[in-house]
Parts: C-alpha cells; sequence; structure tokens
C-alpha cells in the first residue's frame, strides 16, 4: 500500500470514528404543493415570535417569498428580511445577517432560496450565538455550540443543503472556498414546495438537477457503508432518471418538479451520513477558479470519474443501471456499469447541457489538479484520483 493510501486509510478510520460518536440526525420535511404553509404553520406552533427570514433580492421581487410566506400573516410572527445573500455567499454577507437578527432579537432563522440562502442561512444562525470569528469553523465538526432553530424552503432542486448539516462560505477576498460544518446546522424543518419550482428556468433545473444526481451516485459508490446512504441515494437516483427529462422540457409539471425536489433531499440525506467524492474535487476547483456553476461543473466532470473508477465501483454502477431502467439483472457487471456511464451522458444531453467548458485554460491545469489532488482524499472515494487522470479529465472537458 503507498503511503498515500494508507492516509486515506487513516482518514477514513478517523471519520469512521467521529461519526460513531454522533446521534443519528432528525430529517423532518413537509412534501408537495403547498407545504411551505404547513411549514409556517409548524414554525408558528413552536411559540417563535420573531424569525429572521434570510433569502435573495431577485427571488423577493419575484414574489416568491411572500407567497412562501403567506401564511405567516396575521399569525402575530414578525419577519425580519434579510435578501442580501448573493451566489456563493461570503463572510461579509453573514456578518450582515447576523447584525441585522441580533438587532431585531430573532429567536429561529428562515432560509428560502437555493443553496446559496441556506448555506447562509445556517452560518448566520451560528454566528448570532456566538462571538467567534466563523473563519475558525471551517472545518469538519467545528459548529459545537447551541443554534438557533433553522428552517429551510429551498426554490432549486439541487445541492440538497436543506439536508445536510454543511455550508458552503466564500472569502470575498482570497475567493477561497470552505465548508463549515455542525450537527446543529441540520434544518429542524423544511418544505419541499412545488408551487414555488414551478418558474425556475430550464438551464437551472437542468444543472441543479444532475448536481442532486452526482450526489446520489457519489453517496452510492463510495467506500463507506453508513446509515441510510445506499437507500436515499437509490431512491434519488430513480427519481432523477424518471423525472428530470420532463422536469426540464415543462417547467409546470407539478408532478416532475415535486420528484425532483424529493430526489435533492434524499440525494442531501445520502451525502450527509457519507459526503461526496471525485467529481466534487475536480468540480469545486473549476467553479472556484472561472465561475463554472456547480451543477454545470458537475454535469462537465461526471461521466469522466465514473469511467475512471468503473473497475473498483463495477458493482454499485452495475446497480445504478438498473435503478436508472437502462439495462435487465442477467447482464455482466461490467455491461451494466457501462450501460450507466452512457445513460449518464444521454441524460446531460437529453437536459441541454454541454461536455465542454470554454472557460477551462491549459496553463491552469496544474493548479487545478493539484487542489483537486489534495481534495480527493478528505473523500470515502473508491479509487484516489491520481494526478495525470486529473489532467486527462481536464483535457476532455475543456473546448
Ligand atoms: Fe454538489
Amino acid at each position: 500500500m503507498s503511503l498515500r493510501k494508507f492516509k486515506h486509510a487513516s482518514t477514513l478510520f478517523l471519520m469512521k470514528s467521529l461519526a460513531g460518536l454522533a446521534g443519528s440526525p432528525a430529517y423532518m420535511a413537509y412534501t408537495g404543493s403547498g407545504s411551505a404553509a404547513e411549514l409556517c404553520r409548524h414554525i408558528t406552533r413552536t411559540g417563535v415570535r420573531k424569525l429572521l427570514l434570510v433569502t435573495d433580492k431577485p427571488l423577493r421581487d419575484l414574489g416568491i417569498v411572500d407567497q412562501a410566506t403567506a401564511a405567516l400573516a396575521d399569525t402575530g410572527v414578525e419577519l425580519v428580511i434579510f435578501d442580501g445573500v448573493e451566489p456563493n455567499p461570503t463572510y461579509d454577507q453573514v456578518a450582515a445577517g447576523r447584525k441585522l437578527m441580533l438587532e431585531h432579537g430573532c429567536e429561529a432563522v428562515l432560509a428560502i432560496g437555493g443553496g446559496s440562502s441556506i448555506d447562509a442561512a445556517k452560518i448566520i444562525a451560528a454566528a448570532a450565538t456566538s462571538d467567534e470569528d466563523p473563519k475558525n469553523w471551517v472545518g469538519f465538526g467545528k459548529v459545537k455550540h447551541e443554534v438557533p432553530k433553522l428552517y429551510a424552503i429551498p426554490t432549486t432542486s439541487g445541492t440538497g443543503s436543506e439536508a445536510t448539516m454543511g455550508a458552503v462560505i466564500s472569502d470575498s477576498e482570497s475567493r477561497e472556498k470552505g465548508v463549515i460544518s455542525g450537527a446543529s446546522l441540520l434544518p429542524a424543518a423544511v418544505a419541499l414546495d412545488s408551487d414555488l419550482m414551478l418558474g425556475m428556468p430550464a438551464p437551472i433545473t437542468a444543472a441543479t438537477g444532475i448536481d442532486a444526481l452526482t450526489h446520489a451516485i457519489e453517496a452510492y459508490i463510495c467506500v463507506w457503508d453508513r446509515g441510510t446512504r445506499k437507500e436515499h441515494a437509490a431512491m434519488a437516483t430513480r427519481l432523477i432518471f424518471q423525472h428530470l427529462r420532463d422536469a426540464v422540457a415543462d417547467g409546470s409539471n407539478r408532478e416532475a418538479r415535486d420528484a425532483m425536489a424529493l430526489a435533492a433531499y434524499y440525494a442531501g440525506i445520502a451525502i450527509n451520513q457519507v459526503n461526496v467524492g471525485n467529481v466534487h474535487a475536480i468540480a469545486h476547483q473549476i467553479g472556484g477558479k472561472y465561475g463554472i456553476p456547480h451543477g454545470l461543473a458537475n454535469a462537465l466532470v461526471l461521466p469522466h470519474v465514473l469511467e475512471y473508477c468503473r473497475v473498483e465501483s463495477g458493482e454499485a454502477l452495475a446497480e445504478l443501471a438498473l435503478l436508472a431502467g437502462v439495462g435487465t439483472a442477467g447482464e455482466t457487471t461490467d455491461a451494466l456499469a457501462g450501460k450507466f456511464i452512457a445513460a449518464v451522458v444521454q441524460l446531460r444531453a437529453d437536459v441541454g447541457l454541454p461536455e465542454t467548458s470554454d472557460k477551462i485554460r491549459a496553463e491552469d491545469y496544474d493548479y487545478l489538479a493539484g487542489l483537486a489532488f489534495k481534495e480527493c482524499e478528505g473523500y470515502p472515494v473508491p479509487k484516489l484520483l491520481e494526478r495525470d487522470a486529473i489532467l486527462a479529465i481536464l483535457r476532455k472537458i475543456t473546448a
């Protein structure tokens, strides 16, 4: 065993030991049309008097925020709105939200929006009950203090942040991204309400849907068999292959929207147990360097990473083929694995996402490969990424 593989095995051992000390998280979701109102009534019943609402300005201007919180009118719950979240939220935005929360004495936080708003809300809530600099919390499980109750109403179906205890945050100066996590950052309850997603544009539906698929696949093929990661990843995979095309083709298709919201949530539950893998290790770098949206970055990388670990993950990929409905049980493992990878490529094409990007520059390959090489060592991946393999993938996805 090489030194790198030995270190990876040690990291996995440590992760498993720490996870064994943690209790099982409690997930709670209201689902389907009208579920945002159900969540609002749930929040009212907890006795909260002042609620910080964390969202972004475009969503508020579209009327989505008013629509989502209509059931809070005349309940006596005062809403304090922070709509300063932008894509890739920063510590500055968190500080502004925290200030508003403390000024008004808000007792709980409700996030409405995509992953950026939910992630920002998590860190605002954590910062509201601590004097520590949130930058010190970057890493695994470093938020250990009590945090005000968090609720979330996702308006995209992809990041799964509504089902995880992690939050991605960017430093506005260095542009570096960090992940902050802690058991108390898992939302206490969420609403997966298709009413709020009907107007989501097709390219965003497609890219976020492939992000959810990537979560499901990375949790399914990982080497850490923890909790329900496989069951939730399986349910998510099946739903995405059945409904993503319809959600992209017709945004008003409520059945497809509901299915995708549930799929993203299930995939979020899966990665909340075992984290992501090699696809994210590369996608994070091209997202950070070039601003390529996260779902799109995953879509570029996903089939190549699956091909890279086709032998090591053969059994899992074969099972995924059956879940995706692209093979029959009598076929060989390798044939099914190949069919699943081909099905991922086909799905990506069918939802209108590209195979390459003209933003990626050859002169950055070494830098990007170095970061991805390091990042994958922290994930329970079936096969560590080698530098040559990362470089080959970068070449393939460059237009
Ligand atoms: Fe992701």
